[in-house]
């Protein structure tokens, strides 16, 4: 009885193919975020520790990569770690951070192969000392990654970060570097941490929640959003694929009427 599986298996493949040329076909979003929600759901549902969700993530993270160099998608952000998760237990927290420590060291060569460029946004100063030095290896393996620039959002809090950059405008303003009267958007994006990126063209939130939790608020003004039931920890290149089709099947009008 090995045919079942086999024939099931192929089955999956095919389907994968098929949504990776449908998508293929459309227009490419050239910047996608990723609220990668639902892993301890996921986990409690299999009777597991919530960490074992967080695990099973990473394993999303390292398949939905090759799909998006796969596409041509040039970035990507990952929201990794809010400002506001320090509220979970601290088991969970250090376990987040042993995760990225681990994936660091386990999947830097790949990442580089790849042509992935790693990047960590937020306040990572804030973060042990350990996590930042995995960080700061990690993004100078990869900083000649051309493929993909990947950032990870870790100590990531959207108004933390417009509040970080209104300082650092003072500060150039108080050093009688810039003219206030003529700061405009582009300027002002030039100082979030994210310049120089576009910004993202679909935002995929994963589990059922509609909501964007402090991710991006600037750079997402204009982003399609995307919900999907489907939980960070079953995310596959699939329903990546699925979620660019939808993307290319919107009519984007900045606020404007169609031609
Ligand atoms: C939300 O699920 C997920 C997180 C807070 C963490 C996301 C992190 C990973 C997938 C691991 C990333 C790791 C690296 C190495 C970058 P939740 O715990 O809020 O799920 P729930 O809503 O079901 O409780």
């Amino acid at each position: 009885m090995t045919e079942g599986p086999i024939e099931s298996r192929s089955f999956i493949e095919g389907d994968e193919q098929i949504w990776l040329e449908r998508a293929r076909a459309g227009s490419i979003p050239r910047h996608i975020g990723f609220i990668m929600d639902g892993n301890g759901r996921w986990a409690q549902r299999r009777g597991l520790p919530r960490t074992e969700g967080h695990r099973a993530g990473v394993e999303s993270l390292r398949a939905v990569i090759p799909a998006l160099i796969n596409l041509g998608v040039p970035f990507a952000t990952f929201y990794a770690f809010s400002t506001e998760n320090w509220k979970r237990p601290s088991e969970e927290v250090h376990f987040l951070f042993d995760l990225l420590v681990q994936y660091s060291k386990e999947d830097r060569r790949e990442l580089t192969e790849r042509g992935v460029k790693l990047r960590a946004i937020g306040q990572v100063d804030e973060l042990p000392a350990a996590v930042r030095a995995a960080i700061w290896e990690l993004e100078r393996e990869t900083s000649r990654g051309t493929n993909l620039t990947v950032n990870v959002a870790l100590n990531y809090g959207g108004r933390q970060e417009i509040l970080r950059a209104v300082k650092d405008i003072a500060r150039s303003f108080a050093a009688g570097e810039i003219d206030l009267e003529k700061l405009s958007e582009a300027e002002f994006a030039a100082y979030l941490y994210t310049a120089g990126q576009p910004d993202p063209d679909l935002i995929i939130r994963t589990s059922g929640e509609m909501r964007l939790s402090n991710f991006l608020p600037w750079q997402g003004t204009y982003s399609e959003l995307y919900f999907t039931e489907v939980l960070w920890p079953e995310f596959r290149p699939v329903h990546l694929y699925k979620a660019v089709v939808d993307y290319a099947g919107r009519r984007r009008r900045f606020g404007g009427i169609e031609a």
